[in-house]
């Protein structure tokens, strides 16, 4: 079924939202990676509106500027005063113009909130040619909410804030959600006769819908499946309570699209996040911004990652990675480090205590234990030893070192950039390597062992080192002579 598109959408994020407790603007509190009212703006976009409004008030210079930069498409109004939601939509059509066609309404901090349903109440709105249509819901505890009130018929008469309701209108549990769909010209008059004549002093937009019906207009309804949806986030409890909500949606949706997700309850993946059929996530795992997880790749336990792209079939265990490429095939962890600009070639290895930053591994070379690779670019089929450092930074700048194909770094080398090991090169354990090293070579750079015979017996004696040192001398000697 087709959904008539709205000719506005007017997003209300003017109020201070002072029960969050903090120095962050309500509005931008994140939620499965994205800021509460962005995910508002996302579900009013689906819809295809021909204009998208946001109010904004409080804070304004951070939330006008976060909409600057996050929704180019969306317009900012600036209501200096919190009137109100009925002054807010009236500072908006005083701002904009008034708007023929139908004018969605909704709020900033609604973040469950679908497209879907919103579509529901655009569809009711049109079919039943209303001038408004308030989005219901039914909850067992309406405390805090505007009351719907109808009459026999079942028909809306109006809605009567929590503060103005006397005890009959209290102990009805079909709340407001603060959701309509208004009739663009109808709304821009009837805006202007709301009066401050309740116990808040304040514009209820809430009293538009009786203006409209003693003007004689039609005034619907529609309730909505699930309550939850429209349910605002007030405080962090809240903001906790709608984070599991949306993560358990994101979760869904991937498990039906053939991810296995293997406990979902410590399991949290942002909305942007894209992976792929067959892949498995393990438990004690987050996927955040843009990552992409491709098909039949393994990620987690216990590991975080940003922005990075794990390739098919590769595993990435109990690591944090960010901005990095994980090849097809690849390993990564038990506990790395992957940092931006890390690449991964296919079927190579970054493994365990291993950091990496802005570096290339090539297809099938290894970098098993215990290394930093800064700056590093390492060609296919080479073998890291264990413990080797791209010593990158000489305390001022940054220098990139190259190790060639089918080269091989012996453990605990220090490759101190810039330098070039060529391909097929050695290294011995424990080189300092600040030279070149041609293809071919082995780089040896360390100091001669000498050894200093029986420094232990004259300089640790009566240790048990001494004592040890002293019997395996004596059994020699024995050896020795009885030979
Ligand atoms: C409002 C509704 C109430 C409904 C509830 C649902 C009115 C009079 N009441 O009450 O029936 O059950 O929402 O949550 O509309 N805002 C502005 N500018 C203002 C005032 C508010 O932008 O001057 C924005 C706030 O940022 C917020 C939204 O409008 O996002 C709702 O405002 P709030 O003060 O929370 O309204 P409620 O008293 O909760
Ligand atoms: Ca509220």
């Amino acid at each position: 079924m087709s959904v008539p598109r709205p000719a506005a959408v007017i997003v209300l994020a003017a109020g201070e939202g002072t029960r969050m407790k903090s120095q962050t603007p309500k509005v931008l509190h994140e939620v499965c990676g994205r800021a509460l009212l962005d995910h508002m703006l996302q579900a009013a976009r689906d819809l295809g509106p021909e204009r998208l409004i946001v109010v904004i008030g409080h804070a304004r210079e951070r939330v006008g500027a976060h909409l600057a930069e996050t929704s180019p498409d969306a317009r900012a109004v600036v209501q200096r005063e919190q009137r109100g939601t009925g002054h807010a939509v009236r500072t908006a059509l005083e701002e904009a113009g008034t708007i023929a066609g139908t004018v969605l309404v909704t709020y900033g901090d609604v973040p469950l909130l679908r497209a879907e349903t919103l579509a529901e109440l655009l569809r009711r709105h049109a079919a039943e040619g209303n001038a408004v249509t308030v989005l219901t819901a039914e909850v067992p505890d309406p405390t805090g909410y505007g009351r719907i009130i109808r009459d026999s018929t079942g028909a809306v008469l109006k809605i009567v804030e929590e503060k103005d309701a006397d005890p009959g209108q209290r102990a009805v549990k079909e709340m407001n959600s603060g959701i309509y769909a208004f009739d663009g010209l109808l709304l821009a008059d009837a805006v202007k006769r709301v009066s401050t004549d309740n116990a808040q002093g304040e514009e209820y937009l809430t009293d538009v819908l009786s203006i409209l019906r003693e003007d004689g207009h039609r005034v619907g309804a529609h309730v909505a499946a699930d309550f939850a949806e429209v349910e605002g986030v007030n405080d962090r409890v809240q903001l906790a309570t709608a984070r599991k909500a949306l993560n358990q949606r994101v979760l869904e949706r991937h498990m039906r699209a053939g991810v296995t997700v293997v406990d979902p309850a410590s399991t949290w993946i942002d909305v942007g996040v894209e992976i792929e059929a067959d892949a498995v996530v393990h438990p004690g795992t987050q996927l955040h911004g843009r990552t992409l997880v491709e098909a039949g790749a393994q990620v987690g336990p216990a590991t975080t990652l940003t922005d990075t792209r794990v390739g098919a079939g590769a595993a990435v265990r109990n690591a944090v990675c960010d901005g990095a490429v994980v090849g097809p095939g690849a390993s990564v962890g038990p506990y790395a480090y992957l940092r931006p600009g890390t690449v991964l070639g296919r079927d190579s290895k970054a493994g365990t205590f291993v950091e990496m930053k802005n570096s290339q591994v090539g297809e099938r070379s290894k970098v098993p234990h215990l290394s930093y690779a800064g700056d590093a670019t390492i060609g296919d089929d080479v073998n890291i030893g264990a413990a080797v450092v791209f010593v990158n930074y000489d305390g001022v700048g940054k220098h990139r070192s190259v190790v060639g194909d089918g080269a091989f770094v012996g453990c605990d080398t220090m490759l101190v950039a810039p330098v070039t090991v060529g391909d097929g090169a050695y290294t011995a354990a424990g080189s300092v390597i600040d030279g070149d090293v041609p293809p071919g070579a082995i780089g040896v750079a360390r100091a001669r062992q000498r050894n200093i015979e029986k420094w232990v017996l004259r300089r640790r004696a009566g240790t048990k080192s001494a004592a040890a040192a002293e019997r395996a001398l004596a059994e020699q000697e024995q050896q020795e002579s009885g030979s």
